[in-house]
């Protein structure tokens, strides 16, 4: 019996398919095998080989079965895994990826970082000086209009400044000023210039709030780049140069821009830079085409510049004459918007991930 157990071990390891261990399992455990006529003799024995034989045939018969069981669960299993449609189309896993506005922001760094300007952060929460005063937009002045405005209850002032939220030490200083949440990213020039001393050149990203209605060009809350270059006689063909410079690296080399004459209360001269949207070398496309026609213009400004005024050195403490620089105001949905012709602000914000999916 033992020999046989070892035969039958090697004949079932070595089945080739699922006819073949069926034959084995008749001729091994089968009704007529001799293992079985064996197991049916053990009535014609004393009590005593009994004892000793039949738990040892029964050992053998079990473990020559679980090794068939075995063997057929495998040549089954060989069985499905050939009816798998191999060609079937897989399950896509979901990467992560940037959103459009950090890509551009990014972007945006990276330009200036390469002409040597640092940088700067500046808080979301910010002071009426700050964001007003300091930059020549005293109250009561129509100028306020061009900025609506978010303001914090006189409660929460004392309250944030308890919990110490990112804010400026203005308001610790100035107890009782009025809070607001920034209208621009601007005031971190004065708040720069008090704390640096020139040659400086800065850029600062940053979230800003305007309290109005939103449309496909608005919204409530987005984005700029404040720029900053200050030094005894930097000039305003520093800042075509510069700002020539970051328009082509953003979009190619064929661009074209233009200087328009305009008014910002904490510039002198002010300007508008304007982008060209269709005609002359512009890549143009239907949704260029579109705000085009929208705006009744083949040109759309993407920023506001100017030299510093002098009163924002002044609100610095600085003495009015001994230094020069320009500055710029750059939203970055606007830049994204004509980088990637995208119609519409809001889809930034709409949470579609059919089209946060495309960057
Ligand atoms: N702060 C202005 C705005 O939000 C944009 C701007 C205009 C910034 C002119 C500047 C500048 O630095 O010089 O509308």
């Amino acid at each position: 019996m033992d020999d046989l157990e070892k035969e039958a071990y090697a004949d079932i390891e070595s089945a080739e398919n699922p006819e073949e261990l069926k034959k084995l399992r008749i001729k091994y455990v089968g009704r007529k095998s001799d293992l079985t006529r064996n197991l049916r003799g053990l009535k014609d024995l004393t009590l005593e080989e009994k004892r000793t034989l039949a738990p040892k045939l029964q050992k053998i018969k079990r473990s020559i079965e679980e090794l068939l069981d075995s063997k057929e669960r495998e040549f089954s299993s060989i069985k499905e895994a050939a009816k798998a449609d191999l060609t079937r189309p897989g399950i896509r896993h979901r990467t992560g990826h940037l959103h459009p506005l950090t890509i551009m922001e990014r972007k945006v760094v990276d330009i200036f970082s390469s002409m040597n300007f640092s940088v700067v952060d500046g808080p979301e929460v910010e002071t009426e000086h700050y964001n007003f005063d300091a930059l020549n937009i005293p109250a009561n002045h129509p100028a306020r209009e061009m900025w609506d405005t978010f303001w914090l209850k006189p409660s929460a002032t004392s309250e944030i400044i308890a919990k110490n939220l990112q804010i400026s030490e203005g308001a610790k200083e100035r107890p009782g000023e009025r809070l607001l949440l920034r209208t621009h990213t601007s005031p971190m020039q004065v708040r720069y210039l008090e704390t640096h001393t020139p040659p400086l050149q800065i850029i600062v990203p940053g979230r800003v709030f305007r309290y109005e209605a939103t449309d496909a060009s608005h919204e409530a809350n987005f984005y700029q780049v404040e720029g900053l270059m200050v030094g005894k006689d930097v000039s305003l063909a520093n800042f075509k140069y510069v700002i020539g410079e970051f328009l082509k690296k953003m979009f190619g080399s064929e661009t074209e821009f233009r200087f328009r004459p305009s008014y910002f209360p904490f510039t002198e001269p002010s300007l508008e830079v304007d982008i060209r949207l269709v005609g002359g070398k512009s890549k143009s496309n239907a949704n260029l085409k579109a705000i085009a026609e929208s705006r009744k213009s083949d040109w759309l400004e993407v920023m506001g510049a100017g030299m510093v005024n002098q009163k924002v050195f002044e609100a610095a403490h600085y003495n009015p004459g001994e230094w020069r620089g320009f500055a710029f105001g750059v939203g970055l949905e606007r830049l994204a918007m004509l980088k990637y012709k995208i119609p519409d602000i809001r889809l930034f914000y709409g949470d579609d991930l059919r089209f946060i999916d495309q960057f």
